[in-house]
């Protein structure tokens, strides 16, 4: 768990601002005289390719600590998140997916996901692209492979 703070407004709408320290994180450490550069950019993105008519697609992602909310997405639109991994490497994030009568939940970002995503830049990149056959992902927006079917 990172440390949280809450900051409060002057008027009166409370607006609750909620800062975790493993999101947003940059930071460069020096070991042993060299300076190491850590891995704490990290960008889930979700692309719809399904056709927005008569629904279009929504999802949510979440991991223990954070809600990405529910976004609905036409087709093309995409939305993305920015994070870094937890010292002990255990940042998991998964969403939820609904289009029309199709529903499905898996992991999009996890241990094993985190090296995938390196595409040899400073920041990590793991992309999802929903399509009416299914899931794709990669880490180039490019070469897409095949993770999972509608369940
Ligand atoms: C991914 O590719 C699409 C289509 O070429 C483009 O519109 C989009 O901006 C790209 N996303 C990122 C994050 O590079």
């Amino acid at each position: 768990m990172g440390h949280c703070f809450v900051s409060f407004s002057v008027n009166l709408t409370l607006i609750l601002q909620l800062a975790c320290a493993k999101i947003d994180d940059v930071g460069v450490h020096t070991i042993g005289g060299a300076v190491a550069s850590i891995v704490d950019d990290i960008r889930v993105h979700i692309v719809s390719g399904v056709p927005s008519n008569p629904t279009p697609l929504w999802a949510r992602c979440r991991s223990k600590d954070d809600d990405i909310g529910m976004h609905k997405l036409n087709n093309g639109e995409s939305f993305s998140w920015k994070f870094s991994m937890n010292f002990f490497e255990t940042t998991l994030f998964f969403c939820h997916f609904y289009w029309g009568s199709h529903t499905n939940i898996f992991t999009v970002f996890d241990r094993g996901l985190y090296e995938k995503c390196d595409h040899g830049t400073p920041h990590y990149d793991c992309f999802w692209v929903v399509r009416p056959d299914g899931f794709y992902f990669n880490n180039d927006n490019k070469s897409w492979e095949k993770m999972y079917d509608w369940s």
